[in-house]
């Protein structure tokens, strides 16, 4: 198994294995996608990845991160995503597209990074995030309002109407962000889920929601579209999630029909330490893998074409994804082929932009003028 081999999910074909990770822009405006995100995924979808997939999508107004987080709660964002994926979709090489589907949790109402990424107050025009339990992020942030059932079963519809939406719109694949501290991470994890119910207490009450919506959004896409994870495979906190507690959820969504594992970690306690170094989430993917059968994606400071290749071709993983280093160099694919000896589909336009020694990475090349 190479990072240049096609891989099948479902009905969807992917030329290889580079996906691009999810990344906010924090630049929609009441959910909507507008030029920004035209240039911004047109960008990538040039960019040869096996699948692109569009940043953290909240399934109702008061899940986003921040007011200029991306939404799928209403029909002008419906529509919004429709028309801009479609008219990015004109300008690139055919590519599965995926979207994440979230809800922010206690970490909603939060300014947009660079104005410094703090809660907003209700009193300073931000809005009263939600959480499995009313236990506040950081020490000094007044504590989210803890969900009752009526709250919980309203969630569970809306992740359920966001993704018939994105069916709509054209999205091929589905992925649910249950990682890196927003809602269903808080649900998983013992440090931020104290609640007495039936959606708390052990391990099986802790993952209920989740499970509950994975089954929901499940039953809502179509047979053929793809649905994927993302997990937050340790807190890296003592008391918080482990791996063990990561592969009895992999092993359950598996066996619910889940289309990969997308082994990340962290983000519910300011008080994480986390080892990063290249590849520093790697390992989580390959014990989840071993453990479960399931397909996995690493992701976590992959930035090398070999690093990424290694990854793929030990079986640690099915597939890399990429964020920060793809941002830096959205031809990070093209680069990766030339090294590696593969090809991939590079839009005519820019054929002759390849170095003689990399013209063979580009496929179908073919130049002719007079
Ligand atoms: C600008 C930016 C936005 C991000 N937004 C998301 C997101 O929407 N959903 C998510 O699960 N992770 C998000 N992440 C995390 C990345 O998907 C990825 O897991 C992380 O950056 C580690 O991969 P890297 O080392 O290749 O950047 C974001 C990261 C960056 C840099």
């Amino acid at each position: 198994m190479h990072l240049f081999d096609p891989l099948q999910l479902r009905d969807v074909a992917l030329r290889n294995r580079i996906v691009v990770s999810p990344m906010c822009q924090y630049s929609a405006v009441d959910g909507c996608a507008n030029d920004w995100h035209l240039v911004h995924w047109t960008q990538l979808l040039q960019s040869g990845a096996g699948m692109f997939m569009i940043e953290a999508t909240a399934v109702t107004a008061e899940g986003r991160i921040t007011y200029g987080c991306h939404g799928l709660y209403d029909d002008a964002c419906e529509r919004a995503l429709a028309t801009t994926l479609a008219r990015a979709r004109a300008q690139a090489p055919a590519t599965p597209v995926a979207l994440q589907l979230a809800h922010a949790g206690r970490k909603a109402s939060s300014q947009v990074p660079w104005d410094g990424g703090a809660l907003i107050t209700v009193a300073d025009g931000g809005w009263q995030p939600v959480a499995p339990s009313a236990l506040a992020h950081s020490p000094g942030e007044p504590p989210p309002r803890a969900l009752d059932e009526s709250g919980i079963d309203a969630i569970r519809a809306a992740f359920v109407r966001a993704a018939e939406r994105a069916d709509r719109a054209g999205i091929d694949a589905l992925e649910l962000h249950m990682a890196h501290g927003y809602l269903l991470h808080e649900f998983l994890s013992p440090l931020s889920n104290h609640r007495k119910d039936r959606y708390g207490g052990d391990r099986e009450g802790r993952m209920r929601l989740p499970l509950e919506i994975f089954d929901a959004v499940r039953a809502a896409w179509p047979a053929g579209k793809p649905l994927g994870a993302r997990l937050s495979a340790v807190d890296w906190v003592d008391g918080g999630i482990t791996l063990e507690d990561s592969i009895e959820l992999a092993r359950r969504l598996v066996a619910r029909g889940c289309d990969w594992i997308d082994a990340s970690s962290g983000g519910v306690s300011p008080t994480q330490r986390i080892p990063l170094g290249p590849g520093y989430q790697v390992a989580f993917a390959r014990e989840i893998r071993r453990a479960t059968g399931a397909v996995t994606m690493a992701v976590g400071l992959i930035t090398d074409p070999h690093q990424a290749e290694t990854v793929v071709a030990t079986g640690d993983a099915d597939m890399v994804a990429l964020a920060r280093a793809l941002l830096w160099d959205p031809r990070w694919p093209w680069h990766a082929a030339a090294a590696l000896g593969a090809t991939v589909p590079i839009p005519a336009q820019y054929w002759r932009s390849a170095p003689r020694e990399a013209a063979k990475a580009i496929a179908n090349l073919k130049i002719g003028q007079r």
